[in-house]
């Protein structure tokens, strides 16, 4: 298994011009749409659809069993007289709010990145709060390549990401393991930082930016648990996101 790692957003227009077909992509936006993906499927949601834009689900909901979610400068989204049904926190997604439900959902990078590896074999939402489920289903598939794909932060890296993207490489790593140069940074960035994970993240700037907000703040804690989730997020050929 060869491991690469996309660690900026400003990678992601790339991607359209690279033969994708034997790759496994995973994405990360730890803080916060692929966190929060993770929880919606893991309390009931039926599927998730990304996309990009806020007219686009718009267009999209068209019944009661939809909902609408995401943000803009981390909030809710009210557009043109219509109040979306869900932020992007995940704990905002209960079992209560989105048990049998389609979400729609459309947030600054995390629908963004999902949505550049569209042409891949494999698209995984991934996260701290799923991770062992990730990467076990990435060693039982023999993928010849998996390419780690960071949100980042609007144009930005985000080190959540990074991280997330670290530990990740540090659970798939075995002889047989080929990593290039930008997934040894996140590894070693991992490698040198797990003691203080939680720290590191606390002062990155999309922590800062939420923990200022009262309402958001338990996101941080929230998105740093590990492996409470026990599923795969598996992005179809129909850019739903479902239970793998
Ligand atoms: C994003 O997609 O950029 C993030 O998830 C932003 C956020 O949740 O505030």
């Amino acid at each position: 298994m060869k491991i690469e790692t996309i660690l900026t957003p400003a990678e992601l227009p790339a991607l359209a011009q690279r033969d994708l077909r034997a790759t496994a992509c995973v994405v990360f936006d730890v803080l916060r749409a692929t966190s929060t993906f993770v929880t919606a499927l893991h309390h009931g949601a039926k599927a998730i659809i990304p996309v990009s834009e806020i007219a686009e689900a718009v267009a999209i909901k068209n019944s009661e069993s939809i909902l609408l979610g995401g943000e803009r400068n981390g909030v809710r989204i009210s557009a043109d007289g219509i109040d979306f049904d869900l932020g992007n926190s995940p704990r905002e997604y209960t079992p209560e709010k989105v048990r049998g439900k389609i979400i729609v959902s459309t947030t600054t990078n995390g629908t963004r990145a999902l949505r550049a590896c569209a042409g891949a074999k494999t698209v995984l939402a991934a996260s701290f709060l799923n991770l062992t489920a990730t990467a076990e289903f990435l060693r039982e598939k023999h993928f010849e390549t998996v390419l780690i794909v960071c949100a980042g932060t609007r144009e930005n890296k985000a080190d959540e990401d990074i991280l997330a993207a670290g530990a990740l490489i540090e659970l798939l790593v075995g002889d047989e393991t080929i990593i290039s140069d930008s997934a040894k940074i996140a590894r070693t960035f991992y490698t040198e930082s797990k003691s203080s994970l939680a720290a590191l993240i606390c002062n990155s700037e999309n922590a800062r930016r939420l923990l200022a907000i009262p309402e958001l703040r338990d996101d941080v804690a929230f998105c740093l648990k590990r492996d409470i989730f026990p599923l795969v997020a598996k992005m179809e050929a129909d850019g739903t996101i479902r239970c793998g």
